[in-house]
């Protein structure tokens, strides 16, 4: 059988592709000049498999969709309290070449809107970097997220720093209020270089399940960002990665994303996938308007809105049954699907109401798949109280699904393999 998920990209890039709406970004001449026909979308899951269709190998430059990625080298190279006194996580609304700082602090808003995106290019690698080194901090950066080394595009630079007054004008104003400690031209100049680095939909899709992939690379292995980052970076792509269409696509797509005005857009969905589009022309907000379409398509078509309500914490206690009769009675709860919170809620409850009669009860973890850290410790919490209240329990884990299960005072647990086990104990 042929994947269905190829043909799918496929008829989305034909519904959009009759929409000719929408300018290249005119402000850079060489990229006003690139073709604005071209059309492409990818999907990268977090475990490295990737869905094209349309132009998914064309390179552009990444231009602002390189900001949260640079945001995540300060983060991590820095830490969070030093890039968090010059740069703020606060949605502006603006547009994302604003002159607007903090009057207090003379802080940029958030890192997605360029003020904030040139001090954080400012603040990746250490505080005694030369601008060149700086750069390739950067560029490795990138690279270590696409999973293959990124090229320049040398002309595109030229053609922006040729017309750079707006950011050269931020870039002076956080040096007058101590933000940039740096020559104001030699950051702005990284910086561009830094949006001047070659990428594909293909790539800008792997960035993306790297961040979904909690900070991982799916198919290098790379960890290139420590998962606290990860969380800061999203929760900074979902407020401020479409300036002041933030609100727009937070209700409608709701998926952290960010846009370039080279045309490509990216959304990472945690855990589950990147996505990459691209398209040059842009709207009003420099987002690009086919991308745009494309997110919306997708993300009602598969339910990829991050405020979508999973289904799972219902099911997952998926029967509450005995086996057995008098002494030898087994109560059994057989849990399946993912658990975190609001799932091991639903366990407690169970077991709460059953208050069970038998003296012996297994928790059956043969269908759970994962099990975040809170409903590891819940359950074995269960554990506890159950043997507190004189039950004998049994965990049938046969994929060790909770190593070295402890738990904790007063608590005993039988660890078996198979249900069976549970009840010839
Ligand atoms: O700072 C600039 O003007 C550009 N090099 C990057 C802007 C950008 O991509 C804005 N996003 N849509």
């Amino acid at each position: 059988m042929r994947s269905m998920i190829p043909d799918y990209l496929t008829e989305a890039l034909g519904d959009v592709e009759p929409d000719t709406s929408g300018e290249q970004a005119a402000y850079i001449p060489e990229l006003a000049a690139a073709d604005p026909d071209r059309l492409g979308a990818v999907f990268a899951t977090v475990d490295g498999k990737v869905y094209g269709a349309g132009d998914t190998d064309t390179e552009f430059t990444i231009q602002s969709i390189s900001k949260p990625f640079t945001y995540a080298l300060a983060l991590g190279d820095r830490g969070f309290d030093p890039v968090l006194a010059k740069v703020g996580v606060e949605p502006s609304g603006e547009a994302f070449n604003e002159i607007s700082l903090e009057s207090e602090t003379g802080r940029p808003r958030n890192p997605m809107i360029n003020a904030g995106a040139i001090t954080a290019h400012s603040l990746a690698g250490p505080a005694d970097m030369d601008p060149a080194e700086r750069v390739e901090r950067v560029v490795h950066g990138l690279s270590a997220f696409a999973g293959r080394r990124l090229g320049m595009d040398d002309a595109v630079c030229a053609s922006e720093m040729e017309h750079a007054h707006r950011n050269l004008a931020i870039a002076h104003m956080l040096r007058s209020h101590g933000i940039l400690t740096e020559d104001a031209r030699a950051v702005v100049e990284g910086y561009t270089r830094q949006c001047s680095v070659l990428v594909t939909a293909r790539d800008l899709a792997m960035m993306a399940a790297t961040l979904a992939n909690r900070g991982v690379n799916p198919l290098s292995g790379e960890q290139v960002i420590r998962e606290p980052v990860v969380r800061q970076v999203l929760s900074v792509m979902a407020t401020c990665g479409m300036y002041d269409a933030a609100g727009d696509w937070a209700t409608q797509v709701g998926i952290p994303a960010k846009s370039g005005v080279a045309g490509g857009l990216i959304g990472a969905l945690p855990g589950q996938i990147g996505i990459a589009t691209f398209s040059p022309r842009l709207d009003p907000h420099g987002n690009s308007v086919r991308g745009v379409s494309l997110f919306e398509r997708f993300s009602s078509d598969m339910g990829l809105h991050v405020m979508e309500v999973p289904a799972a914490a219902r099911a997952v206690v998926r029967s509450n049954h005995v086996v057995g009769s008098g002494p030898d009675a087994l109560r059994v709860f057989q849990l399946q699907g993912g658990i975190g919170f609001a799932a091991v809620e639903r366990v407690v409850r169970e077991t709460v109401d059953t208050a069970p009669a038998e003296a012996r009860v297994a928790l059956d973890l043969t269908m759970v798949h994962s099990l975040d850290d809170v409903a590891r410790r819940m359950l074995l919490e269960i554990v506890r109280r159950l043997t507190l209240d004189g039950h004998e329990v049994y965990l049938v884990d046969p994929e060790s699904i909770i190593p070295d299960p402890d738990p904790g005072d007063g608590g005993r647990v039988t660890v078996v393999g198979r249900l069976d086990q549970a009840r010839t104990a």
